[in-house]
């Protein structure tokens, strides 16, 4: 087998899927087997990190058995094993990183640590055509919110990420709101398609200046005060208030409690939500594009199945003749396909990790 058709085994569970996947030549997915917890999680309204190690360790040996046998590759032709091993919840990484290791060491395999929200940024490469580099990576998703100056596939510069919320929790969380469901991000997306996003006027944070990081708890904030209004105050009772409190007060029908709202006031709250979030993502990512003078554009993590997303950063791309790169839509949420083929990246440039490899958590930004 030569070197560029090496064929990586992924494996994935830094968050609430778990994944095995075999790829070839980084880039040609032959298996990419996905097992969700979502239902296990759906009636917390979000993901319970006990619960998801105890499904990781449940389902990790049925999904590398189903992606091995789906692929018809045989463990003496796999060239390397590549694992998340950060960053995630700690607890669902160790079950990964474990069968990982267990796999390396008993096929005699080199055992390649990948970090997760850098194959986010290399997922649109998956059954396309070579990402063109240098380019600004986006990537958001339950767990991150993260612009990237990428170099390669595997040498990406931080630029900025989010100071609390990340994209994807507020789209959870105002989808919790809204009683809409979880998980929120498809759930508001749906709702907004018949929504008017000029409806509800809600706030873009940290706009000022040039700066690369994020903050969605305030845009949360205000979609909560909309909806039931300010804490310990009713609508129409006078008080000082500060500019944006007094915005949404004012705003009609706010603050009446969800039950009291029509289906088309949620769809168009839903709708100023996620143009909200979305004018926020777009106007960051130009300003990585114009900082690091790239011309391709690359989307990456759950959020970036977003519709509204997706179609803004068209226009952006065309509008700055940019390149955009955009995922197949199964390779937007977590899976082990895009772990292999950032893998096969780390393989050929020799990073190799052994088993004192250890999984970092999630631990801020
Ligand atoms: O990348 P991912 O599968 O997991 C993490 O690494 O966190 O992303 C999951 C996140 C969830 O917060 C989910 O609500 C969000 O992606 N998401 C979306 C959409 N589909 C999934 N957010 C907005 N619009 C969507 N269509
Ligand atoms: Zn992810």
């Amino acid at each position: 087998m030569t070197a560029d058709r090496a064929l990586i085994v992924g494996i994935e569970s830094t968050c609430d899927e778990t994944g095995c996947a075999v790829v070839a030549d980084g880039r040609t997915v032959l298996s990419n087997i996905v097992a969700s917890q979502i239902d296990l999680h759906a009636r917390f309204g979000g993901v319970v990190p006990e619960i998801a190690s105890r499904a990781h360790i449940e389902a990790i040996n049925t999904v590398i058995g189903q992606a091995m046998a789906k692929s018809g590759v045989q463990p003496a032709d796999v060239a390397a094993v590549a694992v998340a091993n950060e960053p995630g919840l700690i607890g669902s990484l160790l079950v990964g990183l474990m069968a990982a290791k267990t796999l390396a060491w008993v096929w005699d395999k080199p055992l390649v640590a990948v970090n997760h929200v850098c194959a986010h940024a290399y997922s649109p490469a998956l059954d396309a055509e070579p990402i063109e580099y240098p380019a600004a990576a986006l990537v958001c998703s339950g767990g991150h919110t993260a612009l990237y100056r990428c170099q390669s596939p595997t040498e990406l510069t931080l630029l900025g990420g989010t100071i609390d919320d990340a994209a994807g929790e507020a789209f959870d969380k105002v989808a919790g709101i809204l009683r809409l469901g979880f998980p929120g991000g498809p759930a508001i997306d749906r709702a907004a398609s018949c929504g008017d996003p000029t409806v509800v006027k809600l706030p873009r944070s940290l706009l000022k200046g040039q700066s690369l990081d994020f903050s969605f708890s305030g845009v949360k904030t205000a979609v909560l005060y909309h909806v039931n209004g300010l804490p310990g105050r009713r609508k129409g009772k006078k008080g000082r208030l500060g500019p944006h409190a007094q915005r949404t007060m004012a705003q009609p029908n706010a603050g009446r409690g969800i039950e009291n709202f029509t289906s088309q006031e949620i769809a168009d709250l839903a709708a100023s939500f996620r143009a909200a979030v979305v004018d926020t993502l777009i106007i960051k990512l130009r300003r990585a594009a114009k900082a690091t003078g790239a011309k391709t554009l690359i989307l990456g993590g759950g959020v970036s199945a977003n519709s509204a997303l997706r179609s803004a950063a068209r226009k952006l791309a065309d509008k700055l003749r940019c390149r955009l790169r955009l995922p197949a839509m199964a390779f937007t949420v977590d899976n082990a396909a895009m772990t292999a083929g950032l893998g096969y990246h780390y393989l050929r440039a020799g990073r190799l990790a052994d088993y004192s490899l250890t999984a970092r958590g999630t631990t801020g930004r």
